[in-house]
């Protein structure tokens, strides 16, 4: 089989695929296939990782034009064609470049964010639109004597969202988010929802209204990748739903007042 992968780097004139010929191990992932290209055709590749586990969210790339875990993709699963993920299109997904998916994986850089260089993103964009939200829990009242405890009824829903490992997948996913540069996107309104839902908050609705601007719950278009390719199974797209429900009631009630 052959890794075929992106590189870019400052002061090339334009991207390149770089193509390594290698042999699949029974477990390989596509990172420890990059591993490979690291080792033995160009140390001077690259990547970001760091848990080898599908926990710390760094090691999100476009593998085979889906944005995916490279710890987590298996290269022989890839070849057989059992890891198809249909998406909405999008230009990344487009963009042709020769490629043979039958002995060829193919590696590119997570889409809708820049490129710092080879399979590296600048993430500033994605974590700026997290921070915007405020992903942090205000409950409004002082600072009680005993623990605040959990209601268990709520718990199961606020799980969905956070299992998010903040890898960036569904943003990179997201006709949306390469289409308006100012979307918020899925993974930030996702986490934005789970904050609302939070029976310890003051006032979730209140919460939910920092989203309520063009560029937040409305601008989804509801194309469904960011809950294909999610690694973790959140789904933005019923917090969207949600949300907007929750805030057009909301402007019933105050319409009928
Ligand atoms: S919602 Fe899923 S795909 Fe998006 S950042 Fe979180 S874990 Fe990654
Ligand atoms: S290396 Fe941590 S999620 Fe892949």
């Amino acid at each position: 089989m052959k890794l075929k992968v992106y590189r870019y780097y400052d002061g090339i004139e334009k991207p390149r695929y770089d193509t390594f010929k290698l042999e699949p191990t029974q477990g390989m992932t596509v990172l420890g296939a990059l591993f490979q290209f690291q080792q033995k055709f160009d140390d001077s590749i690259a990547f970001h990782y760091s848990c080898r586990g599908a926990v710390c969210g760094t090691c999100a790339m476009l593998i085979n034009k889906v944005p995916r875990l490279a710890c987590r993709t298996q290269v022989t699963s890839l070849l057989k064609g059992e890891l198809k993920i249909p998406l909405s299109p999008y230009p990344a997904l487009e963009e042709t470049v020769e490629w043979n998916p039958e002995e060829e994986i193919l590696v590119e850089p997570l889409p809708h964010l820049p490129v710092i260089r080879d399979l590296i993103v600048d993430m500033s964009k994605f974590f700026d639109f997290y921070k915007y939200v405020e992903p942090v829990f205000k409950p409004g009242d002082p600072t009680p004597e005993k623990a605040r405890h959990m209601d268990p009824v709520a718990i199961p829903e606020l799980e969905l969202y956070t299992n998010c490992i903040l890898c960036g997948a569904c943003f990179g996913s997201c006709p949306v988010d390469g289409s308006d540069p100012d979307y918020l996107g899925p993974a930030a309104l996702a986490k934005l929802y789970r904050f609302c839902i939070d029976p310890r908050e003051a006032n979730g609705i209140e919460r939910l209204k920092i989203a309520d601007i063009p560029r937040g719950w409305w601008d989804c278009e509801f194309h469904g990748n960011c809950r294909r390719v999610c690694p973790k199974d959140v789904p933005p797209l019923i917090a969207i739903a949600k949300a907007r429900e929750q805030l057009n009631q909301e402007r019933e009630k105050i319409g009928d007042k």
